[in-house]
């Protein structure tokens, strides 16, 4: 790495010339680089560079998309991007929004430039902390993984912790917590992120239709089976399998798991001779799997071989901090999947959404959104166009 590449960058959004051209030179004069942008648009195009910036510094009033909408749709598909705005005075209201819409700081206008650094350094450093770099990976996927809350972040400190290794993963919570986002968060923080990633849901599939899932089978195996076919342990061969509910597995199954756990042989369906993969196995479970062994309904062998680092997922109540960052970027989402425009959303229900129980966790807050936003007339979500009282 070159020294340049080492300084952060900066990206200034800011309408103004003579503005823009200031902050330049007092940011670089303190060392770090900048990058401009005079509109939102030229901000979003910077972002599709190569070298993303390492924090964003916007203006609030510019004409087209304000800073707010800017500070949404980066929050949308950058989560972790920290952006700093600058409001003008007496606009109090909107840089308690553009908090709530997870903006790092504000900054009042005509700008202090000791308070800018200030801000500027903080920001900095807290993006540079332990588990965040990670963060602004997870949050930049396809699937991002949405929320800075203090448990989030240890989770994804685990994610990258373990993601590296062959460790099999043990991914715990509540139905709806994310589980199978982080299942794909670790087998794309591993060696293996460019070979498949292969999901079997256990649960749903009776035992002898799951056992030619994963091993596949041959020809002529049992009625039906016209020709070959690999099971997902084969098609993974140097990815990883996402084995989901594998609390539901019968005990059959879960000798036969075993096995492939430990030596990466398994036999297909009507097989003779036995085949090797190598293949990392991540799994999920809603239930108590220790409980399950304790009542002998899953193999304490099994289960250890599984659990070499578990990873738990916070419920949503207890991320309520969350909800917010959450709904912005759900709602983006939601809008592109339904064909509409994206809502704004009224403080009253962002807050009324952050209190509720959420016994189905992110997935239920998803439903709720969507089911709102496809029954929605005009463009704000407002409190009673949630459907809240059902929770
Ligand atoms: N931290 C998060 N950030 C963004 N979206 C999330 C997050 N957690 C969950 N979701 C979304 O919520 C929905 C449910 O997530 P997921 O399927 O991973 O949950 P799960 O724990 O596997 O649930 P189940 O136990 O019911 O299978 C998905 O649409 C997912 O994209
Ligand atoms: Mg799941």
């Amino acid at each position: 790495m070159t020294e340049t590449s080492e300084k952060p960058l900066i990206l200034v959004v800011e309408d103004q010339a003579n503005h823009r051209k200031v902050l330049k030179g007092f940011l670089e004069s303190k060392g770090w680089r900048t990058a401009l942008a005079k509109d939102a648009g030229e901000a979003l195009k910077a972002l599709k560079k190569k070298e993303k910036p390492t924090v964003v510094l916007t203006d609030l009033k510019m004409p087209g998309t304000d800073g707010i909408e800017l500070l949404r749709q980066l929050k949308g598909s950058f989560a972790s991007l920290p952006v700093i705005l600058m409001t003008a005075y007496g606009t109090v209201e909107s840089a308690v929004e553009a908090m709530k819409l997870g903006a790092s700081d504000f900054l009042a206008k005509p700008l202090d430039f000791e308070e800018l650094e200030r801000v500027v350094k903080k920001t900095l450093d807290s993006a540079t902390r332990e588990g965040d770099e990670w963060v602004s990976e997870c949050g930049e996927g396809e699937h991002p993984l949405i929320g800075t809350s203090a448990v989030m972040k240890a989770v994804y400190t685990l994610i990258a912790k373990a993601g590296p290794s062959d460790a099999s993963v043990l991914v715990l919570g509540e139905t709806g917590t994310g589980k199978e986002l982080v299942a794909a968060a670790v087998h794309a923080a591993s060696a293996r992120r460019e070979k498949p990633f292969i999901k079997v849901h256990c649960g749903a599939i009776p035992e002898d239709l799951l056992e030619a899932e994963l091993f596949g089978y041959e020809k002529g195996a049992f009625t039906g089976a016209v020709r070959e076919k690999p099971g997902k342990f084969e098609l993974a061969d140097g990815g990883t399998v996402f084995l989901d509910e594998v609390g539901d597995m019968s005990a059959a199954m879960q000798v036969k798991l075993l096995r492939v756990l430990q030596s990466g042989e398994f036999d297909r369906v009507g097989g003779t001779g036995t085949l090797k993969v190598d293949v990392r196995v991540v799994s999920a479970t809603n239930v108590d799997l220790e409980k399950a062994v304790a009542d002998k309904r899953f193999r304490e062998d099994l289960f250890y071989r599984l659990n070499i680092v578990p990873i738990s997922l916070p419920p949503l109540r207890d991320r309520c901090d969350d909800i917010p960052e959450l709904v912005n970027f759900l709602l983006q989402r939601l809008a592109a999947k339904n064909g509409k425009a994206v809502p704004s959303i009224e403080s009253a229900a962002v807050e009324a959404l952050t209190n509720a129980p959420w016994p189905g966790n992110v997935r239920q807050l998803e439903n709720l959104l969507e089911r709102a936003l496809v029954l929605l007339d005009g463009d704000t979500v407002r409190r009673e166009d949630l459907p809240l009282k059902t929770l």
